[in-house]
């Protein structure tokens, strides 16, 4: 079994992902972790800010395409994945749930957060936010809405569609 979250930052897709790994008895895999372990940086804001947007973009397919052949896991991918289409071939072995989240709950869950570089300006996350939500919906097998739902009901909600 392969289950992939996608979803902007802040939908909770690596919460979801543990609770759901240990129901499952599945191992989570955390492109973010694996995306900054490739880099020779401290943290993905360092990536982004000394090395670039697209450098990110590029390890972020590197390590999409790396962990393509895995089975029995559920691969929280970064928030980024659907920036790029090339990363959709390598994710078509497993079921695409989109974590859908309103912006304005992500907001007051990311209030404090500063390792997101790209949600740094609001504005623009907001715009880069309706940019995206089309095209996690299209690359989605399901929409698992997130809003008013504990982790345990999403949890739950994603178990009946597997
Ligand atoms: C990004 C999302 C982040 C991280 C990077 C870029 C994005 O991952 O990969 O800051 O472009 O949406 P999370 O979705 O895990 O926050």
């Amino acid at each position: 079994m392969k289950i992939i979250l996608i979803g902007f930052m802040g939908s909770g897709k690596t919460t979801v992902a543990n609770v759901l790994a240990k129901k499952l008895n599945l191992e989570v895999i955390e492109m973010d972790n694996l995306i900054l372990k490739k880099s020779d940086r401290k943290s993905i804001s360092e990536i982004f800010s000394l090395d670039g947007e697209e450098h990110f973009r590029d390890l972020e397919t590197i390590v999409v395409k790396e962990i393509s052949g895995l089975n029995n896991v559920i691969i929280s991918t970064s928030g980024g994945i659907i920036t790029k289409e090339r990363n959709l071939k390598h994710l078509k072995n497993g079921t695409i749930f989109f974590l859908k989240t309103s912006f304005e709950i992500i907001e007051k869950r990311l209030q404090a957060d500063d390792m997101r570089p790209l949600f740094k300006n609001k504005t623009k996350a907001r715009e880069l936010f309706d940019l995206r939500q089309k095209i996690y919906g299209k690359w989605a097998h399901q929409i698992i809405l997130t809003d008013e739902k504990s982790i345990d009901e999403v949890v739950n909600n994603l178990m009946e569609h597997l």
